[in-house]
Order: C-alpha cells, then sequence, then structure tokens
C-alpha cells in the first residue's frame, strides 16, 4: 500500500472502517505491518519481569506474537472483528480478543503492562480522554503502558492526513497526571513505509494515588 492510499483513507482525520479494512487488505501491506518486535520494545523487555501483556490495538498480532515469545502471558485486543480472526490463526499463544479500548470489557486491575503502537494516534481528541480513564482503569497499580504514536516531526504527512502527529509536550500532557513518565524519546514507526515516519515512544508507569 503507498502512502497516498493511507491519506485518502486518513483524509480529513475520517479514519476507514477498521474492520472493513482489515477484511480488503492484506495486513502485509498495512503501513504498520511489522513481522518482528518494534525495536524499541526489545530494549525495554530486557529489563521487565514478566507480567500480563494487553496489546491494544493488536491489528496483525505480530507485537503480541512475539511479546508470547518472549515469555510473557498475551492478550491482543482489536476492535476489528476480522483483524482478530486473522490474528488468531496465526497464534495459539496469545490470547486474541475483540474490544473496543473506549468502552472495554476488560477487568478493573487485568494487566501489568500495556503496548499502544498506534491506537492513540487514531482516536479524536475526545476519545482520547475516555482512552485514558481506561486504560488507567485496566492497569494493575504500578502498571507501565509502553506508547508509540506518530510525531510532529513526521512532515510526510500534513495535519489533515494520517494519524495525529505529536509533540512531545502534547503527549505529556495527556499522561502526566496519572503516570510517571519514565521515558519519552524520539523514534521511528517500525513498518513497511520508507523513509520509517518519525514517531515518539513513551514508557509511562501508573501512579499509585492514596
Ligand atoms: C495503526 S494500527 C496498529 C496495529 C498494531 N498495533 C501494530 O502495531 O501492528 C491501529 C489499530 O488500532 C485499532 N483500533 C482503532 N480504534 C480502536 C479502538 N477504539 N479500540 C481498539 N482498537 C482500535 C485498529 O483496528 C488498528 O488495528
Amino acid at each position: 500500500m503507498k502512502i497516498g492510499a493511507i491519506m485518502t483513507l486518513h483524509n480529513k482525520k475520517e479514519f476507514p472502517d477498521w474492520d472493513v479494512f482489515y477484511q480488503q487488505n492484506k495486513v502485509e501491506t498495512m503501513p504498520w505491518y511489522e513481522k518482528n518486535l518494534d525495536l524499541d520494545m526489545v530494549d525495554e523487555i530486557q529489563f521487565l519481569e514478566k507480567g500480563e501483556f494487553l496489546d491494544l490495538g493488536t491489528g496483525p498480532g505480530t507485537q503480541a506474537i512475539e511479546l508470547a515469545k518472549k515469555g510473557f502471558k498475551v492478550t491482543g485486543s482489536d476492535i476489528s472483528p476480522s483483524a482478530i480472526e486473522n490474528a488468531k490463526l496465526l497464534s495459539s499463544n496469545v490470547n486474541f480478543v475483540i474490544d473496543n479500548i473506549l468502552n472495554s470489557k476488560f477487568e478493573t486491575e487485568s494487566f501489568d503492562y500495556i503496548l499502544d503502537r498506534g491506537c492513540f494516534h487514531v482516536l479524536s481528541v475526545d476519545d482520547r480522554i475516555t482512552y485514558l480513564s481506561q486504560i488507567k482503569r485496566i492497569l494493575k497499580k504500578e502498571g507501565i503502558i509502553f506508547l508509540k504514536c506518530m510525531s510532529k516531526n513526521e512532515k510526510n504527512l500534513s495535519d489533515y492526513q494520517g494519524p495525529h502527529r505529536f509533540h512531545k509536550e502534547e503527549l505529556m500532557n495527556y499522561f502526566e497526571m496519572d503516570f510517571d513518565i519514565k521515558k519519552s524519546k524520539d523514534s521511528v514507526y517500525y513498518g513497511t513505509l520508507k523513509p520509517l515516519p518519525k514517531a515518539l515512544f513513551f514508557v509511562m508507569k501508573k501512579l499509585v494515588k492514596l
């Protein structure tokens, strides 16, 4: 898939119907498809105790599958039933489930870790607040979220095209009330686009509030 196609899909921030998109396209052609574990996560998991991971907005499921290979107990969730159906065919070591994070069925304090590689940045401004309340709810005490979003430094997409491109400060504003921001770095979005789009990678620990 060419970047022009994504631009049309994401025109005026109207994202595709995710399920139709997964029905009509092979995951290997999608801009975010990355077979290997995202290199930023390879660095992070070396220091992590094993625990329960949610790969939120798992899409092709590759990141969830790679995390399971590393010994984590992994759930991969997506709003698209077709994405989940496809992912289930790839591995029985991940619990792949349909779930809309904005109205999530997950129980409170279910996960030690959440990986979000591309879901937050496709949500509308209003939905970001709902998302925040849900991830705070489903993360365990002192749980960690690993977040990758498109960066404002990515100049191949305009303000009207593709996922929202965040400034570091903008992302911090959303999370700093409830999370200890352990890492906020410039990175890239590993996938099928060349050059790799510029991204931000955040590691944040849920604050325990008394
Ligand atoms: C840019 S793709 C990233 C896919 C995957 N994380 C990866 O890195 O390959 C964003 C994914 O978020 C999913 N998504 C969008 N809105 C969602 C929501 N409200 N709840 C759960 N998943 C959602 C889409 O279906 C899509 O698979």
